[in-house]
């Protein structure tokens, strides 16, 4: 147990959280703490703060907080282990050989690593299969569509040669069929194990830290019978829901040069036009509605998103949705239209790059773009239809927040209808803003965001805490805190800021890690409390007072308990030294008001 505390500690010591996490939140010094826009819930004013002495975060707004681990964790949206990893892999740390995270099950990692190393090994294979005569096909289909070697190259390309070439190929490596199955490349046929992606063109489908974990497959056939694209499936290593194709160019990117918008396409082939025009930020969502957690990821990049769908996708209900919820991520959504029966692709290859930024510049904010999709739905010439889009476009623009947005829009449904502005409002103010239901989860998507502590014990515990956690030097280090405080989780962390005291511990940050991720947000209350003026010995004396009236409060119930049941008139004595030292206490709380 020790040594791995150790090995954790070294590492927490050998990580630059400021560092960390500048490179996903611009961050301002002010005075010993850097402070940010919260990367983990919506705002426009910085309450996000990192201590770069404590090596923690926090967060003033949604209660987000944590050390170098929580925040990979969650920004990465990963597990400890993974976060761990990456953690490791910067400070150029050994991993330890055994696994010690709550949150994770050893095989399962050991499993992960094998599944990503197989995965690299196939990938390797099937880009190197290009070289093969068998691949002219392939290579011809790579040419026909314009992709020189070059991109081909950057997006790691490849082709699958036939049903056994790579399932051979990895055996030799020391990969087993069933590993391959569990990687989502094999699957068992009636003559044995074959390749999934065999006579296809390979793009791999590569994630935040340059593993590979999963592959579509394109068939070279002009109009198949069969699905044009195959991809992996679920595996243990690959999560279509969490996974943007081209996720990896967009992190190297992002360290070249501050990120200024994301455009967001449907397909693989969509992302390599696109870059290969110099759009180098453009990504896929795996040919699904967006999920909130891809949605957050974007915003981890920047918080400007242009949608380039195929023209006739973008209208589509489960592809509103996705914008939706990009907005409630808090981006800002721009729409580019794409004529019908055209994507990204196609697009670039008739107008060029050019063309295609004119088309950015077009692009329409979500609200517009809702409004005039219902519009090319009506016939605004007939009065019934006209009356039908009016109610319908005015509900999109109950959905905005901001009134002057609303304002805004409702000239837009003015401009198209002719109903006088005042009717159009009246229409949109059925429900108040405050009324109105959140439409998916939101945003905060961890820390429990606590309320400020209630109950007086509760404040008094928590500053005595925050004085522990700041080693103040006023405070007692003799006191029996454990005596003064019954909450589980106050009990714990009192115990732990003592033993971190013993040690000579100055990293308080490590009490993240041994303390449930539910307490988080609480916890985070403690370590970065915002000392105050009068936040000062007298304040701490109170404190501890009101704890310690309390404990006798309870240690005379339970004897007044005890006597109700005995009767032994030796406790009547102990009780009437309870209100003794009651009073006392309590003279010494008056006195210091
Ligand atoms: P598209 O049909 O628009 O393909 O599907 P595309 O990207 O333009 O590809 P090309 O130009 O025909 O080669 C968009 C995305 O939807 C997913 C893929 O991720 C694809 O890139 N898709 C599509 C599938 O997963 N399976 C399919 O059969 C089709
Ligand atoms: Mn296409």
């Amino acid at each position: 147990m020790e040594r791995k505390s150790e090995w954790f500690d070294e590492l927490l010591a050998k990580t630059d959280i400021v560092k960390l996490i500048s490179a996903y939140v611009p961050l301002k010094r002010k005075g010993a703490t850097y402070w940010g826009c919260c990367p983990f819930h919506h705002e426009k004013t910085p309450s996000f703060s990192v201590n770069e002495q404590k090596q923690l975060y926090h967060c003033f707004g949604c209660g987000a907080g944590g050390n170098a681990v929580t925040f990979v964790k969650n920004i990465e949206s990963v597990d400890s282990s993974q976060a761990v990893k990456i953690l490791a892999k910067a400070a150029g740390m050994e991993l330890p050989k055994e696994n010690f995270f709550k949150d994770a099950d050893p095989n399962l990692i050991k499993k992960r690593e094998r599944l990503y190393s197989l995965m690299r090994d196939a990938a390797r294979k099937y880009h190197s299969n290009l070289s093969d005569p068998r691949a002219k096909a392939a290579n011809d289909y790579l040419a026909r569509r314009g992709l020189d070697r070059g991109t081909v190259t950057k997006f790691g390309l490849g082709y699958s040669l036939d049903g056994r070439d790579v399932i051979e190929y990895l055996k030799k490596l020391g990969y087993t069929e069933s590993e391959m199955k569990d990687a989502g490349i094999a699957e068992n046929g009636e003559h044995g194990y074959y390749d999934v992606f065999y006579d296809r063109v390979i793009y791999p489908i590569i994630n935040g830290f340059g593993e590979v974990v999963a592959f579509g497959g394109r068939t070279l056939k002009p109009d198949p019978g069969f699905a044009k694209y195959r991809n992996s499936t679920q595996t243990v290593i690959f999560d279509k829901s969490k996974t943007i194709y081209g996720i990896n160019l967009l992190k190297k990117r992002k360290l070249k040069a501050p990120i200024e918008y994301i455009i967001m396409a449907e397909g693989y082939m969509d992302v390599i036009s696109l870059h290969k025009a110099g759009f180098d930020t453009a990504v896929a969502s795996m040919g699904t509605a967006l999920t909130f957690n891809q949605a957050k990821q974007i915003r981890n990049y920047c918080d400007r998103v242009y949608i380039s769908y195929d023209g006739d996708t973008a209208g589509q209900k489960a592809t509103m949705r996705g914008l939706d919820i990009l907005v409630q991520a808090g981006l800002n959504v721009k729409v580019v239209s794409l004529p019908d029966g055209l994507d990204p692709d196609d697009f670039i290859k008739k107008y060029g790059a050019d063309g295609y930024e004119k088309l950015l510049e077009k692009a329409k904010s979500l609200p517009e773009f809702k409004i005039d999709k219902l519009r090319s739905g009506y016939n605004l010439d007939l009065p019934e239809e006209k009356s039908k889009f009016a109610v319908e476009a005015v509900r999109v623009v109950k959905e905005l927040e901001n009134p002057v947005e609303r304002e805004e829009y409702l000239s837009l449904v003015h401009a198209y209808t002719n109903y006088p502005m005042d009717v159009l409002r009246k229409q949109a103010d059925v429900t108040p803003v405050a009324e109105r239901q959140p439409l998916e989860t939101p945003p905060v998507a961890h820390g429990s965001g606590e309320k400020k502590a209630g109950t007086k014990d509760e404040k008094a515990a928590l500053f005595v805490l925050a004085c522990l956690a700041e080693d103040m030097d006023f405070v007692d280090w003799s006191e029996d805190f454990g005596a003064l405080l019954t909450d589980e989780f106050y009990l714990t962390v009192a115990d732990l800021l003592m033993s971190a005291k013993r040690d000579g511990k100055k990293n308080t940050g490590l009490l993240y890690d041994r303390i449930d991720e539910k307490y988080h947000g609480k916890l985070g209350q403690i370590l970065s409390y915002n000392f105050m003026v009068g936040d000062n010995k007298e304040k701490y004396c109170d404190c501890i007072n009101v704890l310690k009236i309390s404990a006798v409060n309870r240690e005379k119930e339970r004897l007044n308990a005890k006597y109700k049941e005995s009767k032994d008139f030796g406790i009547i004595s102990e009780i009437a030294k309870l209100d003794e030292k009651l009073k006392t206490l309590k003279n010494g709380g008056d006195s210091n008001e």
